[in-house]
């Protein structure tokens, strides 16, 4: 039987509050359980990638911090908060998903943290640690992602979970050299299976947000490149990785960072907004309209 304490809001005044907060990406159930999603199908069930990265988390977090960038609607972080941490940001620069991981975090009764802003320039104007590092399902999304995963790799204390969409077979590339001669060797950079990361100059999956993907390989190797180390793939898609050997960074006064967009699209960085039509298809996908109160 679920206890509710007396003032907290009926199933029917909680979807209605979902219902005005728009639509939502991260599909789960909050206090007293009512679903985000709202029969939605364009949203999604993060249960499964909490579900890989559950078994290499301490089951008490400890007052650990966190960092979890793309966070979205917060799933991940409420999440980590309820598990114990003491801390936890998300980095996201849409700020329709910032009033929602505000909203769902109480209905947990915890707290977070949400900075709207792009993930590259927080990474270059932040030099602080976090204890976790997630970074789930935006690896693809960044015009730099090499850029932020060498930050992302210093700013990691303890462990950082790595999610990206990948094309191809689940294949790891052996390197039988440490030095591939040009020309000669032209042919196994060009095996299916060696590291790549492939741009997209033109929209993906009707979504002018992704630039890159990586193979199963190529994955890997931006990880460990990156000064990580693997210590769990428990899906082609999922790394689990503890900092390696730390550069460090070099700080300048000055340091420009370019905006960038795909002609007709949006512009990166900053704090951004959904765009109307883009809005307003998502919030017609929802299918339970709550009763009117
Ligand atoms: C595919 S969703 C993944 C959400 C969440 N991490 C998860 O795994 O469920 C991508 C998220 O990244 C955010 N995002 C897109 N571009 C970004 C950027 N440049 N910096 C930070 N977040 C970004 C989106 O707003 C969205 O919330």
């Amino acid at each position: 039987m679920r206890l509710f304490r007396r003032g907290d809001p009926t199933k029917e005044q909680v979807r209605r509050e979902l219902w005005e907060l728009g639509w939502w990406y991260q599909d789960f159930e909050v206090p007293p359980g009512v679903w985000t999603g709202l029969g939605s199908p364009l949203a999604y069930r993060p249960h499964g990638r909490w579900e890989l990265m559950d078994p290499h988390l301490p089951d008490d977090l400890d007052g650990a911090s966190v960092l979890d960038l793309g966070g979205n609607c917060g799933f991940f972080s409420i999440q980590m908060l309820l598990r114990g941490a003491g801390r936890a940001v998300i980095v996201d620069p849409f700020v329709e998903f910032e009033q929602q991981a505000h909203y769902a975090a109480r209905r947990f009764g915890v707290k977070l943290e949400f900075v709207a802003e792009d993930v590259h320039t927080y990474c270059l104007t932040h030099d602080e640690r976090f204890d976790y590092v997630i970074f789930l399902g935006l690896l693809y999304h960044l015009r730099y992602p090499n850029l932020v995963l060498d930050r992302l790799a210093d700013m990691t204390a303890r462990r950082m979970f790595v999610q990206s969409h990948v094309i191809g077979p689940p294949v790891e590339f052996e390197h039988e050299r440490e030095d591939y001669p040009q020309r000669t060797e032209d042919d196994l950079l060009l095996d299916p299976a060696f590291p790549k990361l492939t741009f997209l100059e033109r929209i993906y999956n009707k979504d002018p947000t992704n630039w890159w993907f990586p193979n199963y390989a190529g994955l890997s190797a931006l990880v460990r490149a990156a000064g990580l180390e693997i210590v769990a793939r428990p899906h082609p898609e999922f790394i689990v990785a503890d900092p390696g050997e730390r550069l460090g960074s070099a700080q300048y006064e000055r340091l420009l960072f370019p905006r960038y967009r795909r002609p007709g699209y949006r512009t990166f960085p900053g704090r951004l907004t959904y765009e109307p039509e883009v809005w307003e298809r998502l919030l017609a996908s929802r299918n339970d309209r709550p009763a009117a109160g």
